[in-house]
């Protein structure tokens, strides 16, 4: 098979990673890629946000089957365009990506399928938002509607830090994302990524992680796209894992279809898990970043099978093996992210790092350059490590860190302590 895989991230190499791993695979590509991903796929310099280009692409490519890590192609309907054309791509349409692009589509979805999620409010002007933040009163959660390349949501615990929020929204710091605004209830609780694909008809699981947004170790300072996580999370019991699937995934995929737009792809759920249970907090409808690198290390089954049967509504019988290890993540970024950070300077040591048993490290946003890898993003590697127990995992991939030489680089050295702090407690 000739696949196209469309992104640049470090998500998109553990993805790049896993499907030239499959044996039905004859050539890889990857638009536009970066140095880690050339070692597994051919880049290509295509504007993945022209549509024409793309389709032109897998027309002289023969690709039979595009892959769509990030989700704005997604919400700007790549996978709409790819399927007129008659080409087959892995991701949801442009009306069932509108889980992530839109916070009140989703809490609107929870209203009329009974999925567990936080009372809300929909609001179009500042007058009416604010006025409902001061009967709610705080701790209360602000959204902007849209896509905010996740700074759009404010946790805010006074009232006048919810009303500064509002008004900033509705003063158009988040553009069109902010035009509507969601306000939500606050949900007391531990939070956890939990991932499914689905076929439009049902969903099968994939895995929960553990994500880690702050920048700094102890949770502090502010929130980022991830700077680590780890996969099984202890804290998703059997008993959650059941009630997250019967209670929030399998209806979102009863609902979308009942609307008639049926929801094909990943849905990556964000979910408090709360005294009254699981709830759902948001949506994603691609795989998580960072999280999908750990969730491919763990992966023994072929993705490519999974991909194709969840575009051909075939995943009804369908299972996918997972290896008993955990594995975690460590983010390495430039020194300044998630502010203002320099590109181009030098990494060395990769090599050395990736012989420790386990680790396998994926690019984030590098390049090659005059044989060297450059700095060139804000996430730039992630160190991972499989081992029997987050704990080794931890040591493997800080142990594989440490051999890494880049003086403009830094990281958490924290990531997978809530694994183990309560490994650690007495029982
Ligand atoms: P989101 O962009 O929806 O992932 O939200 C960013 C972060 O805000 C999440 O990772 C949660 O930690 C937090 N959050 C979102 N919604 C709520 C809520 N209703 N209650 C408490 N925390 C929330
Ligand atoms: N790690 C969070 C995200 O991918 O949205």
């Amino acid at each position: 098979m000739h696949i196209l895989l469309l992104g640049s991230g470090g998500r998109e190499h553990a993805l790049a990673w896993k499907i030239a791993a499959s044996p039905l695979v004859t050539k890889l590509w990857c638009a536009p890629g970066n140095a880690g991903i050339a070692r597994e796929a051919e880049c290509v310099a295509l504007d993945i946000a022209d549509h024409p280009t793309v389709i032109n692409f897998c027309r002289n490519h023969a690709i039979e089957l595009v892959v769509v890590g990030p989700e704005t192609p997604l919400a700007a309907g790549i996978v709409d365009d790819l399927a007129a054309a008659g080409i087959k791509a892995f991701g949801p349409s442009r009306q069932a990506a509108r889980l992530e692009g839109s916070k009140g589509f989703t809490k609107a979805l929870c209203s009329e399928f009974g999925i567990p999620t936080g009372a809300y409010g929909r609001f179009n002007n500042a007058a009416d938002a604010l006025a409902h933040v001061r009967r709610q009163g705080a701790p209360i959660v602000v959204k902007a509607d849209g896509l905010a390349a996740g700074k759009g949501v404010v946790v805010a615990m006074t009232l006048a830090e919810a009303e500064a929020a509002v008004a900033i929204m509705f003063d158009g710091a988040f553009g069109k994302a902010g035009s509507e605004v969601v306000i939500e209830e606050y949900l007391a609780g531990r939070e956890i990524s939990f991932f499914a694909l689905s076929d439009g008809e049902t969903a099968i699981p994939l895995a929960s992680a553990q994500d880690h947004k702050r920048v700094f170790d102890h949770d502090q300072g502010p929130n980022t796209g991830g700077m680590g996580a780890y996969s099984p999370t202890p804290l998703v019991t059997a008993e959650i894992h059941s009630q997250i699937m019967q209670r929030i995934i399998l209806p979102t995929v009863a609902g979308m279809k009942a609307r008639g737009t049926p929801f094909r792809g990943v849905l990556y759920a964000g979910v408090m898990l709360t005294t009254d249970g699981p709830k759902l907090f948001e949506y994603n409808v691609r795989f998580g970043d960072p999280e999908c690198q750990v969730l491919m290390l763990r992966m023994m089954s072929d993705i490519v099978p999974a991909m194709l049967a969840a575009c051909d509504g075939q995943l009804k019988n369908f299972d996918i093996r997972w290896f008993d290890e955990s594995a975690l993540t460590v983010v390495m970024a430039a020194k300044g992210y998630p502010g203002d950070y320099k590109k181009g300077s030098r990494i060395e040591g990769l090599d050395e790092a990736s012989k420790i048993e386990g680790v396998e490290i994926f690019h984030g946003g590098t390049i090659f350059s005059d044989s060297h890898v450059l700095a060139n993003g804000g996430r730039v590697l992630n160190i991972c490590a499989s081992a029997k127990t987050i704990s080794e995992a931890q040591r493997r991939a800080y142990a594989a860190v440490d051999r890494i030489r880049w003086s403009d680089g830094f990281c958490r050295r924290d990531i997978g302590w809530q694994a183990i702090e309560r490994n650690k407690a007495p029982k």
